[in-house]
């Protein structure tokens, strides 16, 4: 583990020789990880921001390869951002294209099963939670990930994000590369070996894999000889680890043959979230979304989503690389610049969570009353200083109005009422 600026990242090696030392505006710190599809670095801009950099294997001399690679990576970027990594920014022109996108600190799924073992209990639906919450929100943007697996799930500070979606597709789903084809197949659909049509419910299949991946430490079709595993997603039922029941029927019927049988994105995620007492009513995909993106980030005392290791302050190392600069602990993600933002804000964290609070606290019982008990004080002061009716009433009205707005405006900014106890 590196550690630059202060702060180790996980999995973060010095730049190769003969690595690219900027991408853009981006200062290149060094590499996250290489897969089939190039090389991830560690970027940062002036301002600190900092960001993942994926330099993309791709030739784009060709019009179609680089018109589709372009449509692909416009429609990642629309995709709402809950509990997924944004995609912020392609560089299409050079010869070296790469895509940039949130850097989320922490470590990938497969690193913290591989280096801490099995991911259980409350961590474990919340893994479930968040990632299907990412998938519903990637699929309602039309948009298929074609490459979920453990490797492409980020376990940030505030629960697991999805990242790389939308990026296969950009680069061709069909794949050539050994290597990567290693990596990958245990989380394929049958389909995609079939060369069938390949749309959302691969993603689902993906998901499934993924979650027992999580739950048992090992895919549930293995990972041995390729062709062997081909064979068994083809043909064998999975092998699971044992998971709670709701959790383990609902991974079977997502590691269904045949697409049509597996439940789509928004489906998992509605099975997924009955079993929490807070929902209990069909939602809109937006609340859905929004419950999602909460609950999976949502910190419970007993069970927490494992952290990355605590980040106190460190010398600096003398890298050729990386120029001189203060020391800057790492944060969640950067605040991309406000020209590579996408457009939807982060909900939960932001003006979303103030209005689902000012909604609750507009019907909050022991505000309404003590409203009405400040209104009827006014009132009945205005009535002693006029010893009127009219602006007795109206000295009322305006307390009610005034304690009602003040109440509301404190909940956004705050939080607090309906949760009472
Ligand atoms: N947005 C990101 N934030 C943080 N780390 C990232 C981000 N994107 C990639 N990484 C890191 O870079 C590593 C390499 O990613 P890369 O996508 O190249 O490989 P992969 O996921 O193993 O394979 P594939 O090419 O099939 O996606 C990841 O394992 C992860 O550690
Ligand atoms: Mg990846």
């Amino acid at each position: 583990m590196a550690e630059l600026a202060g702060a180790p990242v996980p999995g973060l090696t010095r730049l190769w020789t003969h690595d690219p030392t900027t991408a853009g505006r981006y200062r290149l710190l060094g590499r996250l990880g290489a897969g089939g599809q190039g090389v991830v670095y560690l970027g940062e801009d002036d301002a600190g921001n900092r960001v993942a950099v994926k330099v993309v294997n791709i030739d784009l001399s060709d019009p179609r390869t680089r018109s589709q690679f372009v449509k692909e990576i416009a429609a990642a970027r629309r995709v709402a951002p809950f509990c997924t990594a944004q995609v912020l920014f392609a560089e299409v022109n050079g010869e070296q294209p790469y895509v940039v996108s949130e850097f989320i600190e922490g470590p990938t799924l497969h690193r913290h099963v591989r280096e801490r073992g099995p991911v259980t209990g409350n961590a474990l639906h919340r893994l479930a939670v968040g990632t299907a919450t990412a998938l519903a929100a990637i699929h309602g943007s039309g948009v298929v990930h074609c490459d979920l697996k453990p490797d492409n799930v980020v376990l940030g500070k505030d629960g697991p994000r999805v990242i790389d979606f939308g990026i296969a597709r950009a680069l061709g789903v069909t794949e050539t590369a050994s290597s990567r084809v290693m990596g990958t197949t245990a989380y394929m659909a049958p389909e995609r070996f079939r060369n069938d049509a390949v749309g959302p419910p691969c993603d689902v299949f993906a998901w499934a894999a993924t979650i027992a991946f999580a739950a048992g430490g090992s895919p549930p079709f293995g990972s041995d000889s390729l062709f062997a595993v081909m064979h068994r997603v083809l043909h064998d039922p999975p092998e699971l680890p044992a998971l709670p029941p709701v959790l383990d029927e609902l991974i079977r019927e997502c590691l269904a043959k045949d697409p049509a049988d597996r439940p789509d994105a928004e489906r998992v995620l509605v099975r997924l979230l009955r079993q929490d007492a807070t929902v209990t009513a069909p939602l809109p995909r937006e609340s859905l979304l929004e419950v999602g993106n909460d609950t999976a980030g949502a910190p419970t005392p007993n069970h927490p989503l494992p952290q990355p290791a605590p980040t106190a302050p460190q010398p600096r190392p003398t890298s050729p690389h990386a120029p001189a600069r203060p020391t800057v602990p790492l944060q969640g993600p950067p605040t991309p610049p406000a020209h590579l933002t996408a457009v939807e804000p982060r909900v939960g964290a932001g003006p979303g969570g103030a209005w689902r609070r000012i909604r609750g606290e507009a019907l909050d019982a022991w505000g309404i009353s003590t409203a009405i008990f400040l209104g009827s004080a006014g009132a009945a002061a205005g009535y002693v200083a006029s010893s009127a009716i009219g602006p007795a009433a109206a000295a009322g009205a305006v307390a009610f109005v005034v304690v009602y707005l003040v109440r509301l405006l404190v909940a956004a900014a705050v939080g607090g009422g309906p949760d009472r106890g």
